[in-house]
């Protein structure tokens, strides 16, 4: 099936990748002209494990091609994806120009009939403006071009894998032709077991910020656990052990720490509060979410302040730098929120980071960078965990205590034993379990 998308970000590029590997013949369009060249020269713009090797395959079987042409990615497509950026507004809403922009060129280049299907996340209501835009600028209601919401359930660090196994894929449509023009485009996974939900499209633009929500809802639900564990000498990993074991909770995003940062929890949670004010809905759970997040970053800080006294002429080192292991994203990462108020507070701050260096420098001004982790210990009064880098858990305590001015290490996302620490010689300050100096 021909296939446009439109966007190549984190999203719409691991589609166009995913659905080219799928048999499909995709093309890819994006406003960035030098995005488009690096992508036509075989290059991804961004670290995603997998990606860059299932974008080669795509090319070189010539189903996969990038433009900056809109029409040439558009024209002959029967499903096309809007995978635009959707960022917050001052307000917290969301900004959909650029998913209206999109429309505006499916419209303009669209030759045949054709699905135009949402997979950038979008507040419920968004399709019915789609559906206006198109048939405005189309001039004519029955032009062929029907609406879809596909969202996307992906996680960077893990999008190729989670987008050629997914739990489920949802699909929002109206007319049943829509339904099985998106089965076929998807039987392959289907045929694999993978379970589609056909629904309306409110229905399906709402359930993406739900989850998103809602896995939101879990971390912050642990940060509060830790705050109270702290004071009452519990162990907050133990805790969440025990409400995972019972199914109905589950153990997945129990895990207390510096706080979710990218590009998806902060700005949706703000989205969907703010959509439901829209239609009348005081969601004040939604903004509580966001408070004990911002309170698990302060958390942390005040841990430092406890451990270090003064940080003015404090060196202090930050393991991981990006929003969570196997990405070089740094959007609303946590350690980079705490670097900048480090080095406000009169510290010189060293990060490593596997992957997310470049990025996090480019972010915060002051910043330095450390080619290892017992690099950037070296010297420092405290090490703090920012996080959870699965190599991080292999690192040599004792060297790395050794390296250190003062051997205090605050975890921001318990990844140690703390009697690994203890016999190491540190201070230890973890998450919600108790510390020792
Ligand atoms: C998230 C969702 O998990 C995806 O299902 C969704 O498709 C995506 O947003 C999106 O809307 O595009 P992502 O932001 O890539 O994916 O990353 P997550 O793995 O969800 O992690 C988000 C943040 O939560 C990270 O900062 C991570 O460190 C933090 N986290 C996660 C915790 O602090 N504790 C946990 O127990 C789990």
């Amino acid at each position: 099936m021909r296939v446009g998308v439109i966007g190549t970000g984190h999203v719409g590029l691991v589609t166009c990748a995913t659905l080219a590997s799928m048999g499909h013949e995709v093309v890819g369009t994006d406003s960035d002209e030098e995005k488009v060249r690096l992508l036509q020269g075989n290059m991804v713009p961004f670290h995603e494990p997998g990606l860059p090797e299932l974008v080669s395959d795509g090319i070189s079987s010539g189903r996969l091609r990038f433009t900056s042409d809109p029409a040439e990615s558009l024209g002959d497509a029967k499903v096309v994806f809007i995978c635009v950026g959707t960022p917050s507004k001052a307000t917290g809403e969301a900004n959909l120009v650029a998913v209206e922009r999109a429309a505006q060129e499916v419209a303009r280049h669209a030759r045949q009939s054709t699905v135009v299907v949402e997979k950038s996340t979008v507040p419920a209501g968004t399709a019915q403006q789609v559906r206006r835009t198109l048939v405005r600028e189309r001039r004519d209601a029955t032009s062929g071009l029907e609406v879809a919401s596909n969202p996307e359930f992906l996680r960077e660090g893990s999008a190729v894998e989670d987008s050629l196994h997914p739990d489920r894929i949802l699909v929002g449509a109206q007319a049943p032709w829509v339904f099985e023009v998106m089965r076929r485009l998807y039987e392959p996974l289907i045929r694999n077991g993978c379970r589609i939900i056909e629904t309306d499209i409110n229905t399906a633009e709402l359930a993406k910020h739900a989850c998103n929500a809602f896995l939101a809802l879990k971390i912050s639900y642990t940060n509060g656990l830790a705050r109270i564990c702290e004071r009452a000498g519990a162990d907050v990993v133990a805790v969440a052990d025990i409400m995972g074991a019972d199914p109905r909770i589950g153990r997945a995003f129990l895990d207390a720490g510096l706080g979710y940062g990218g590009s998806c929890f902060p700005k949706d949670l703000q989205a969907f509060d703010r959509l439901a004010a829209r239609l009348g809905y005081d969601f004040a759970l939604l903004r509580e979410i966001t408070r004990i997040n911002d309170e698990a970053l302060e958390a942390t800080l005040e841990k430092v302040r406890d451990a270090l006294w003064n940080l003015e002429g404090k060196r202090i080192a930050l393991l991981g730098l990006s929003f969570k292991p196997g990405t070089d994203d740094v959007r609303f990462a946590p350690a980079v929120a705490l670097a900048r108020r480090l080095i406000d507070g009169g510290a010189c701050v060293v990060g490593h980071d596997p992957q997310a260096m470049s990025n996090a420098k480019e972010e915060v001004a002051g910043l330095e960078v450390a080619a290892d982790p017992y690099e950037a210990a070296s010297g420092a009064h405290c090490l703090i965990v920012c996080t959870d880098w699965p190599e991080f858990r292999d690192l040599d305590l004792q060297r790395l205590s050794k390296a250190m001015a003062y051997p205090l290490m605050v975890d921001g996302r318990n990844i140690f034993r703390p009697a690994e620490l203890e016999s190491a010689g540190f201070s230890y300050y973890p998450t919600g379990r108790p510390a020792f100096s």
